[in-house]
């Protein structure tokens, strides 16, 4: 629950009563950006009136803040607070052990063919700066069945790998990844596994410690519900001592602050560098978009992670059996553990998908279409009454777009 002064905040699944102004009918874009919540929008609110008002000497009080919300994302994915750094998005998690594992010229990294670019560039990047071999295996192996999958997986890991990187959930497909058994295999091998987990953490349960993952990163915007420009990066204890923090500053430092606080004599450039995942914190953050994080946060556990997934998964079957009815394909998994908050179709053959995301928006139905498939992604706030809005929309789109022509781009 969320706290606003003496105003207790709290949540009801498949209740928008917290999103008073959102304009869509129904909201079904979590995978792209959540918008921030009634209590999340009073917490940054209360926030930067506060820093207002009080310049650096709110400091300290956000400084607490962020250290209650490091145990709360720990204890929503299953680490120590230790282990948790805050980050402004995925990539730059990615980013920062990408550039600071302790490569070899030669190394290979394993990817996915088809993963969001944001697990692939900084992978590449530090392919070309640091002589390892990246290697893409198709994601399709795994859409097939997790046996082929991981079989496939095997092989590649039988020739040698550092590391292999992918994401928990794939935001086109929504196909929740084996990361269990990915990381079993990894570490049999001597590689280790990074996880892009930001179409998981919030509505797909985690436990980073169980899965034996790594490294997860996880920008805050999507299923977490807090704004753009926050997110946490998850390092297993165990492997920070590896690490060389190439992404480092002021802050990477034991006592950074020290200098600040207590008289001179304390200003040195050669202070340890943290041995916890906050090191990759390397000078000021956003103080009030973690604020928000924290009341937005505060909401999930309240609700539940498991819940929240039950929750989301009955949506997505109701609306999924009506579109398949009216010529739809689901991508969706058969198996429930390979399911997340992503419901993706593909539409009907003669009814173009660009047409279509904009035919729904019109009707109040604001879904995806990345990569050309049309995705949609409840979380606690809908409510499984929508689906017969969802599905009579698509339906009045589609007869609307059959045979139409495709808009262009500056119709937008
Ligand atoms: C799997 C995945 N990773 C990362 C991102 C975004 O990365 P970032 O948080 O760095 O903007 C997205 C979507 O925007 C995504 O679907």
């Amino acid at each position: 629950m969320s706290r606003d002064g003496d105003v207790k905040f709290t949540a009801k699944l498949g209740d928008r009563e917290h999103f008073p102004d959102l304009e869509p009918l129904v909201y079904c874009n979590h995978a792209a950006i959540s918008p921030p919540s009634w209590p999340v929008r009073r917490a940054m609110q209360n926030a930067i009136v506060d820093w207002g008002r009080r310049g650096a000497q709110a400091f300290g009080t956000y400084g607490a803040q962020r250290s209650r919300l490091r145990e709360k994302l720990a204890r929503l994915v299953g680490a120590s607070a230790e282990e948790i750094a805050f980050v402004p998005n995925t990539s730059t998690g990615v980013t920062a052990i990408a550039l600071s594992l302790p490569w070899k010229r030669g190394d290979r990294v394993i990817l996915f063919e088809g993963e969001f670019p944001a697990n692939v560039t900084p992978w590449r990047r530090a392919a070309e700066l640091f002589g390892l071999e990246a290697v893409f295996l198709p994601l399709a192996d795994f859409q097939e069945s997790d046996e082929r999958g991981l079989g496939r997986l095997t092989e590649e890991l039988a020739k040698g790998a550092r590391l292999v990187a992918v994401s928990a959930v794939q935001f086109r497909s929504g196909l929740r990844m084996p990361i269990g058994e990915m990381a079993a295999l990894c570490h049999a091998q001597g590689a280790e596994l990074f996880v892009d987990g930001i179409q998981a953490t919030g509505a797909v349960p985690v436990d980073v410690r169980a899965l034996g993952v790594d490294y997860w990163a996880s920008g805050g915007h999507k299923w977490l519900m807090g704004p753009e420009g926050t997110g946490m990066l998850y390092v297993r204890k165990e492997r920070i001592e590896a690490l060389d923090p190439h992404v480092a500053g002021w802050l990477s430092h034991e006592d950074a602050v020290r200098f600040l606080l207590e008289g001179p004599g304390h200003m040195r450039y050669d202070r340890p560098f943290k041995k916890r995942a906050d090191v990759f914190e390397v000078g000021c953050i956003n103080a009030i978009g973690l604020v928000g994080l924290e009341a937005a946060v505060d909401l999930v556990a309240e609700l539940g992670v498991a819940e929240i997934f039950t929750h989301v998964v009955r949506w997505g079957d109701v609306v999924e059996e009506g579109l398949v009815e009216r010529g739809f394909k689901s991508l969706r998994a058969p198996e429930v553990k390979r399911r997340s908050g992503i419901l993706s179709v593909l539409p009907p053959e003669d009814v173009d998908v660009v047409a279509l995301h904009r035919a729904l928006l019109q009707r109040g139905i604001s879904t995806a279409i990345p990569d050309g498939v049309l995705r949609l992604s409840p979380h606690w706030p809908n409510n499984v009454d929508e689906a017969e809005q969802v599905i009579l929309s698509a339906e009045d789109a589609l007869a609307e777009l059959r045979g139409a022509p495709r808009p262009r781009s500056d119709d937008w």
